[in-house]
């Protein structure tokens, strides 16, 4: 688990969070799709702070968010008391009502480490989508970005919240003693006071980046119809966003 989604680091997440990503063009682009696909209600995975959460919580769309980090859904819950959140696993989470669509948003699937848990991931979701329903997820795409990061890749991110300059200092490279298409990500997360630098946390993980010829495999397998590759620049990632419906 990433120490920046716990233990009080979920509201520094969900501050510098939202700068780096505009959650209202988020909601355009996935609620357009949802509409698009006639669907009527949506499960989000991963639903992180609720800043997605909020915008479909005021849209005609019915919205659950779930997470795997308690701390990210009780804050959640507090910023969107009406809202409808819930605790739990991507692998083997059952909801009390099936749903139409389910999306996996903010690169998400990076988690997804081994090819047992993409397996299981899509087997729970399969069971939680009613008949034709739609996945909808993005993810960093291996190909092109495995060039950029190839000899290591320095990336600052700065963020102002009520005055405080605060910044994240990533450092990806590859991995290569390990299976699949993985890279070490090490961010620090500073913020700046009379010019010095004061350490919040450092964070340490290893995730991953898929090709769209693994999706495609693992979508077939799991008995998902891919219908659309979207190409969608994202902040700092190369990124494609995957629709498919249940077969
Ligand atoms: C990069 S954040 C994205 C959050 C949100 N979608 C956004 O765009 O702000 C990834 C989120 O996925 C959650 N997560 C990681 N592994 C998970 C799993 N196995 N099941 C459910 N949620 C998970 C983390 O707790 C975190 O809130």
């Amino acid at each position: 688990m990433q120490s920046l989604y716990t233990n009080g680091f979920e509201n520094i997440y969900d501050e510098m969070y939202k700068t780096f990503i505009n959650y209202n063009d988020e909601f355009k682009f996935y609620s357009k799709i949802i509409k698009q696909y006639k669907k009527e209600n949506v499960l989000e995975i991963g639903c992180g702070s609720g800043n997605l959460a909020k915008l479909f919580i005021n849209s005609p769309i019915s919205y659950i968010g779930l997470d795997l980090s308690n701390d990210m859904v009780q804050l959640s819950q507090n910023k969107n008391p009406t809202g409808n959140f819930t605790q739990g696993n991507i692998e083997g989470f059952k909801l009390e009502k099936r749903v139409d669509s389910i999306l996996i948003t903010g690169r998400t699937s990076s988690y997804l480490l081994t090819n047992s848990t993409v397996n299981n991931a899509l087997n729970s979701i399969h069971k939680n989508l009613n008949s034709q329903g739609i996945l909808c997820f993005d993810f960093i795409d291996a190909s092109r970005f495995f060039s950029i990061i190839k000899n290591g890749k320095h990336i600052q991110h700065k963020a102002k919240v009520q005055s405080e300059l605060y910044f994240r200092d990533s450092y990806m490279t590859p991995n290569k003693q390990l299976d699949n298409f993985m890279f070490d990500w090490d961010s620090h997360y500073y913020k700046k006071n009379h010019s010095k630098n004061i350490t919040i946390t450092r964070d340490t993980s290893t995730v991953r980046a898929f090709t769209k010829d693994e999706w495609k495999l693992f979508l077939e397998l799991n008995n998902f119809e891919l219908l659309e590759f979207i190409d969608r620049k994202s902040y700092a990632f190369d990124t494609y966003v995957v629709i498919a419906k249940k077969k």
